[in-house]
């Protein structure tokens, strides 16, 4: 590849995900999860190229625990913002061995989180295959919302 070369496709199957998928492995396993034992780690490629990830803090109240999520879009703003591009994120037991978590869908909460954040071709690899972000938060609040 030259430097004149276009840049190649971004994943939009399940098979052209497998990098995302190694990423949110991979943070998965420095999860804070003394509390549920469930270890989420989250990887994202912002429309720039860039590479987000993110995973689960949990905290003695419980409540206050960060998704895994919150740590992608933390990186994302961080980074110099941007919109995001690919999404997935990986999930399960802290006994599972780290190739072994699988999709797991986004909580609601951080549905809405990834809506504020999302591009326009934005694609989220879900259980059920590669979605929009229309299609996994149908009729999202947003800004627009806010000029009512
Ligand atoms: N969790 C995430 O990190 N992201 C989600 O979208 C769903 C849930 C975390 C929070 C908590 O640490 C653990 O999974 C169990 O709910």
């Amino acid at each position: 590849m030259t430097a004149n070369d276009p840049a190649p496709p971004a994943p939009t199957a399940p098979a052209d995900f497998e990098s995302l998928l190694a990423e949110a492995r991979a943070i998965a396993e420095r999860a804070f999860t003394p509390y549920s034992r469930f270890r989420v780690g989250a990887a994202a490629l912002a429309e720039d190229g860039r590479l987000l990830r993110g995973c689960n803090v949990e905290n003695a109240g419980y409540g206050v625990t960060l998704c895994a999520e919150c740590g992608l879009i933390s990186d994302l703003i961080a980074g110099g913002g941007g919109k995001l591009h690919r999404f997935v994120c990986v999930g399960g037991d802290e006994s599972l061995a780290r190739d072994e978590r699988g999709v797991v869908m986004p909580c609601g909460r951080c549905r809405q989180l990834l809506s504020e954040h999302a591009g326009a071709d934005l694609v989220i690899l879900t259980p059920e295959g590669p979605r929009t972000m229309a299609e996994v938060l149908p009729q999202a609040f947003g800004p627009s919302d806010l000029a009512r």
